[in-house]
């Protein structure tokens, strides 16, 4: 059982980080091997619309997203982890989920499984945000389950905490880690 994290904040440490953290850890509990990928720290060019994926289901553009695809093949559990800014994912994350049109154009122009056959997926998202306003988390919720949809990856929900802003914010709140923690070993169960 193999589970990639991917941090899409650009703060170390910071709230999502601390997050991420508690699931791996509840994943390798139950003896899960882990990832995690810290997306700030890559080098990973916007997607150029250059529809070279469209014949190949490749990208042609040379850079560390070829890594994450390839973890992405490997993962049978695939942990999204993203602070809200201006009611989305961040950048970071979007800039990686915007290259995974290369996927997109294996499922439905090549008609080829996105990631492979050799196992079934699921996906998890987590995500906090400073305000405590209605529908706070639902621009990312959308965009995080349509990547999934398109990568063939089963979506096991999303652990999302309101009202979290200073660096470190999410340590006064036990409960939550706690209960990222436990979702971080049930995630790993065949049965999940
Ligand atoms: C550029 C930027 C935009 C932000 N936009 C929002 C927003 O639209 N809604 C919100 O609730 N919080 C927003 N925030 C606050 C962050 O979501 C919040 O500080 C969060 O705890 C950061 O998590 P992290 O420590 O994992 O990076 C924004 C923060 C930054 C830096």
């Amino acid at each position: 059982m193999k589970v990639l994290g991917i941090a899409g904040s650009p703060r170390r440490g910071g709230n999502t980080d601390l997050l991420l953290a508690e699931v791996m850890k509840g994943a390798v509990s139950q003896g899960a091997e882990v990832k995690t990928v810290i997306l700030n720290n890559l080098k990973i060019t916007p997607c150029q619309h250059c529809d070279a994926c469209l014949a190949t289901g490749r990208c042609r553009i040379d850079d560390d997203m070829q890594m994450i695809y390839r973890e992405l093949e490997e993962a049978n559990r695939v942990v999204l982890a993203s602070p809200i800014q201006f009611m989305g994912p961040t950048a970071q994350m979007k800039l990686m989920i915007d290259r995974c049109q290369a996927l997109w154009a294996r499922k439905y122009v090549l008609k080829i499984p996105p990631l492979g056959t050799k196992q079934e997926r699921k996906g998890l998202f987590i995500s906090v945000g400073a305000l405590k306003i209605a529908n706070l988390f639902e621009p990312a919720l959308t965009i995080v389950k349509s990547l999934f949809k398109v990568l063939d990856i089963t979506y096991a929900g999303e652990l999302v905490f309101p009202g979290i802003d200073e660096k470190g914010a999410i340590t006064k709140h036990p409960e939550a880690l706690r209960q990222v923690f436990v979702t971080g070993q049930k995630l790993v169960a065949k049965s999940y």
